[in-house]
């Protein structure tokens, strides 16, 4: 595990590495106990998979310091539902699962009567359904358009929502379907340096520090940086400029570039028509290209082609990382020497 970039899950090896986040969890905890349902908005990579989990995992060991008593919290992933029927199914799906159940063949086929099938099962035992990282149009439609139907059954539901999609989630009438929202901020610079020791065991102070400090509080990015300098201290220094030289560059191209920099780091890469970055950053798609632009001509931004199924194939874009920046500033420096002294100075991430 150590550096890797999953979400953690709700085993003990795993709990041993979720850092902080107890004032939220106290407060989701609390909300549920009131029978209320509870929305998670956060940051890709902020940790809403791993919270839940924590949460899943604490309740399932009876580790509960407020004693509210919950009912079982059943996971649903949420990611790739296309609809709210989808969403229901895989409810549905998960209840069957937990109660020893083989489906019949064949689930009903409207909303109707999935709801139906989920009210009868959730009467057979009292569960709370977390329903992770909700599609916005596909969750907008079962929070909203079905709202009424959802409020008629005993059932509550623990929804976690990335930020970007959370404005068109709520949109009403699904708002007043969640009585409680917490919303995960940036991790104190003293838990992203926590994260890291448990990983990494001993590591110096001072490189946690500035490890956290480019992390920003999200812990993903925390661990994509950290990942990239595991093992090897001596370069850190030489990393850690590096990676502030990326920002500088960054900086340079102005708001836009930082911003769309952010999100498609958190999102390991995108085409410049991914709806989740076209959401994310409400831009369109021609928009998106032009900066796009400006950031591969500053070496911010590498892009490779990715052949999917039939059509062209996609250009997906990624963000060069602090080390390969670093790496490019090097490969550049050799070849300015072997120039020979030179009047210009070169271009971009040299400087
Ligand atoms: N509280 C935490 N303590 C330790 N590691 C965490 C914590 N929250 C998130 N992480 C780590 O950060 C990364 C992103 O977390 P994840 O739960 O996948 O975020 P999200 O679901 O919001 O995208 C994962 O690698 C996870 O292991
Ligand atoms: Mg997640």
């Amino acid at each position: 595990m150590k550096l890797s970039g999953r979400p953690l899950l709700d085993t003990r090896p795993d709990h041993e590495l979720f850092v902080d986040r107890s004032d939220e969890i106290t407060r989701i905890r609390a909300a549920l106990g009131q029978g209320l349902n509870c929305l998670v908005a956060g940051e890709r990579g902020s940790g809403k998979t791993s919270l839940v989990r924590a949460l899943m995992f604490e309740e399932r060991q009876g580790a509960d310091p407020q004693d509210v008593g919950l009912p079982r919290l059943l996971y649903v992933r949420g990611s790739g539902a296309e609809s709210a029927s989808d969403l229901l199914r895989r409810a549905v799906e998960a209840l069957a699962q937990y109660q020893g159940v083989q489906l019949a063949t064949g689930l009903p086929g409207t909303s109707g009567g999935l709801i139906a099938e989920l009210a009868e099962r959730a009467r057979r035992g009292s569960v709370l359904m977390v329903l992770d990282d909700a599609p916005a149009a596909a969750g907008n439609a079962l929070f909203g358009a079905l709202r009424d139907e959802l409020w008629s059954i005993d059932l509550r539901w623990l929804v976690t929502v990335a930020t970007t999609d959370s404005a068109t989630l709520l949109r009403p009438p699904a708002d007043a379907f969640f009585e409680s929202q917490v919303t995960l901020d940036p991790l104190p610079d003293d838990a992203s340096m926590e994260i890291l020791r448990r990983r990494m065991g001993e590591a110096p102070e001072r490189l946690l520090a500035e490890a956290a400090s480019i992390g920003g509080g999200n812990p993903r990015r925390l661990l994509d940086v950290a990942r990239e300098f595991d093992g090897d201290y001596s370069k850190w220094a030489e990393f850690a400029s590096a990676a502030a030289e990326r920002e500088r560059a960054l900086a340079a191209l102005g708001r836009p570039a930082q911003m769309l920099a952010a999100e498609l780091e958190l999102l390991g890469g995108a085409s410049a028509s991914d709806d989740r970055l076209l959401t994310a950053m409400g831009w369109t798609r021609p928009r998106v290209v032009q900066v796009l632009a400006e950031m591969e001509a500053a070496g911010l931004v590498t892009a490779s082609s990715l052949k999917s199924g039939q059509g062209r194939p996609k250009k997906v874009y990624k963000v060069v990382s602090a080390g390969q920046f670093l790496k490019r500033r090097a490969q550049a420096q050799v070849q300015t020497q072997a120039k020979g002294p030179t009047k210009t100075q070169s271009k971009g991430p040299t400087s």
